[in-house]
């Protein structure tokens, strides 16, 4: 067959590919009912990619192989609405649902009308525009009239299809929110607190934030989500309802009558039975809402009722009341973490708060108890909104006995209350923290206590109270220390009987082979998560190579920022931290990755230098090379230097002082050769 004919194939296989995956991915995310294995979708999503790879002509921006995110941005364009985006009007019992719908009905002059009843998801507002099938534009409300177009971030969320069915109109412009689920938000909460990051207050706040970012390999792995609310274009139907099931056929995520996330009726009792039934039921879905919208379901009567400036006649929001208790603040604890970092806690009268018993609020910093200006012995009002962990939202002031008080205010402390170490906060930082890393003894049980872990070393037998125990003896001071604990040291200890203590020292000594990945993980170093870790061992495979890569070389590694590098450069730019992975090392931790099958030590104990440009193997390739057969890559030349590996270009300042010292310089192939 001709050239021509073999490439036409291609083309065709790879249409191929990108509709069977577009239809997976809609069967998996939005109907959630996949009819192919995880693996069997990740086969056709690897021979796409494969083909995309070598045919770079037949490329697509909405292929499904984009939805990683692509290079990040420098800002969002403004784009101006078709439609402006409105916002609805509120209400908050059933006489003024009743009111609208009186005034509804007035409009439409005695019409039979039908109602649609919907859930008001808790997020952010989208504007997705299509043309011939294909996402053209991500938009965000903005203003309403001006939004910004957040194509590139939109694109990594899976339940908005990049390509429509068929069946779709040429021009099509869908509205919806999109929302951080919980369980996914949660997730992300619980990974930046093992990282040492402040944690998002809430989902909503955090799904707004992740789509204003400019690097949207980021948003790809905050697994955002969104559901469909309106059709914006005539599709040749006469109602909302019918439209939402539409979009459903094209790829949409959308409510279905059959989970009764959308519902009709032609009276009030059906729509405040749809009400009753989600004030109740909200807290069994795994995202937001904060309340229910309803709209008259008749396309021709939403234009005869028409809008107002602001909001449309045809539609109102019911907003479920945020449950909210008036207590009293007993006090204001301060909590140290791992990294130093203080986090206030408010100790409240017990008090029940959807169906739970509350004792304590977030306080999150210094910032948000002036903002309350609390005072000790407040009546409080604590809700438990999107977030998790109920917060102060008011104080009655009420309540407040006597004249001002200015010296029940709650000042937060200068000093930290377990070291008493004069607390800083840099420029730009929300958070307080207390710099007596060394001594502060929540700091150093903090960092133990990850350190023993689960996904840390998994230290068998030694908990969290044993590590504050052990701490408060004086008998460790950070984690190598407990490589030097024996059993004299622990059977005086309370709750330590002769089992226990054996266990604990047989759960140390086992955890000497917990691979490198997680010793590195183990060290708490900031954003230093598992999957940072994981990357950081497998590039540049041990600690020695890893301690003296430079900044450029660290961010080389996939999804390696600048922030993350320069928290490992400042980490082992600190003598007491290489001191410790010294002694950590002694101890018999795994410092290296064990190697795959293939690897040698041919090179072991050898220093190499590698310079220049070379010909049959890229630079990074060599140095991997090097390190996989035991040789050690340095990058200054000194007595040390075993051998320079020299390619084109090789300075002329290097070449002298090679020859000074009397080090060889061989050819790449050369080099090969010797291999
Ligand atoms: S319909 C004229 N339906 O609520 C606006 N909106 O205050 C018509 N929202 O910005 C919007 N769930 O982002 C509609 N089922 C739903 C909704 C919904 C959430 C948001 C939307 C809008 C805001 C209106």
């Amino acid at each position: 067959m001709s050239q021509k004919g073999d490439l036409n194939k291609i083309e065709n296989r790879i249409i191929e590919l990108r509709k069977q995956l577009h239809h997976h991915n809609h069967l998996y995310y939005n109907v959630v009912e996949p009819v192919i294995s995880d693996k069997e979708f990740d086969i056709l999503l690897k021979e796409l990619e494969e083909l995309e790879r070598q045919y770079p002509q037949f490329g697509d921006p909405l292929s499904p192989t984009q939805r990683p995110g692509g290079d990040p941005v420098d800002g969002f364009e403004k784009v101006v609405h078709v439609h402006p985006m409105l916002s609805l009007s509120n209400t908050y019992n059933s006489e003024e649902v009743e009111d609208w719908m009186n005034r509804v009905e007035k409009g439409l002059e005695g019409e039979e009308i039908v109602y649609v009843m919907e859930l008001k998801y808790d997020g952010v507002a989208i504007s997705l525009l299509y043309e011939n099938g294909r996402l053209q534009k991500g938009i965000t409300r903005g203003d309403g009239v001006t939004g910004e177009d957040v194509t590139s971030n939109v694109k990594t969320i899976r339940t908005i299809p990049l390509v429509l069915k068929e069946g779709a109109p040429e021009k099509l412009e869908i509205r919806g929110e999109i929302f951080y689920p919980f369980e996914d938000f949660n997730r992300l909460n619980a990974q930046r607190e093992e990282n040492g990051e402040q944690v998002f207050a809430n989902p909503r706040n955090t799904a707004a934030g992740s789509l204003k970012m400019q690097d949207s390999r980021i948003v790809a792995s905050r697994k955002l989500d969104c559901m469909m609310y309106s059709v914006m274009d005539s599709i040749g139907v006469d109602s909302h309802s019918k439209a939402v099931e539409k979009a459903g056929d094209w790829g949409f995520k959308n409510p279905k009558p059959t989970d009764n996330m959308i519902s009709t009726s032609k009276d009030a009792n059906g729509v405040m039975s749809f009400i009753e039934f989600w004030d109740k039921e909200r807290h069994n879905l795994p995202f937001a809402i904060d309340g229910v919208v309803i709209k008259v379901d008749k396309y021709d009567q939403q234009e005869r009722l028409g809008l107002t400036s602001k909001s449309p006649r045809w539609a109102i929001s019911y907003k479920f009341e945020t449950e909210r208790v008036l207590t009293k603040l007993e006090k204001v604890t301060y909590q140290v973490g791992r990294t130093g970092a203080i986090t206030p806690v408010a100790n409240l009268s017990p008090v029940q708060l959807g169906g739970t018993t509350v004792r304590r609020a977030s306080l999150h910093n210094a910032d948000q108890i002036a903002k309350l200006d609390l005072h000790n012995d407040d009546m409080v009002y604590v809700e438990k909104g999107g977030e998790i962990i109920p917060k102060i939202v008011d104080v009655d002031l009420n309540a407040r006995k006597g004249s001002v008080d200015m010296f029940g205010s709650i000042k937060f402390p200068y000093e930290c209350p377990e070291c008493s170490s004069t607390l800083v906060r840099e420029e730009g930082e929300a958070a307080h923290y207390c710099p007596n890393s060394e001594g502060c003894p929540p700091q150093i049980s903090g960092r133990i206590i990850h350190f023993i872990g689960r996904k840390s070393m998994n230290i068998d037998g030694l908990g969290s109270e044993t590590v504050v125990q052990l701490v408060e003896a004086g008998l460790i001071t950070d984690v190598s220390s407990l490589y030097e604990l024996r059993e004299a040291d622990l059977l005086p200890l309370e709750r330590m009987a002769e089992r226990s203590v054996q266990k604990l020292l047989n759960g140390i000594k086992y955890s000497t082979e917990v691979p490198f990945e997680r010793v590195l993980f183990s060290l708490g170093i900031r954003f230093v998560g598992e999957t940072v870790a994981k990357k950081l061992a497998k590039s540049f495979r041990n600690m020695n190579t890893l301690m003296s890569a430079s900044k450029e070389e660290l961010e080389a590694v996939d999804e390696i920022g600048e922030r993350i590098a320069i928290s490992l450069l400042d980490f082992f730019s600190i003598e007491k931290n290489t001191n410790l992975i010294r002694r950590l090392e002694g101890f018999g931790l795994q410092m290296a990755k064990e190697e795959e099958d293939g690897a040698t030590d041919k090179l072991a104990g050898l220093s190499i230098v590698v310079s220049g440009v070379f010909q049959t193997i890229d630079r990074t390739s060599l140095k991997k090379l090097i390190e996989f057969n035991g040789g050690k890559v340095s990058s200054s030349i000194s007595k040390k230097t075993s051998f320079i590996v020299a390619g084109d270009k090789m300075g002329p300042s290097k070449k002298e002082k090679a020859e000074k010292l009397g080090v060889s310089i061989i050819t790449e192939q050369e080099f090969l050769d010797k291999l």
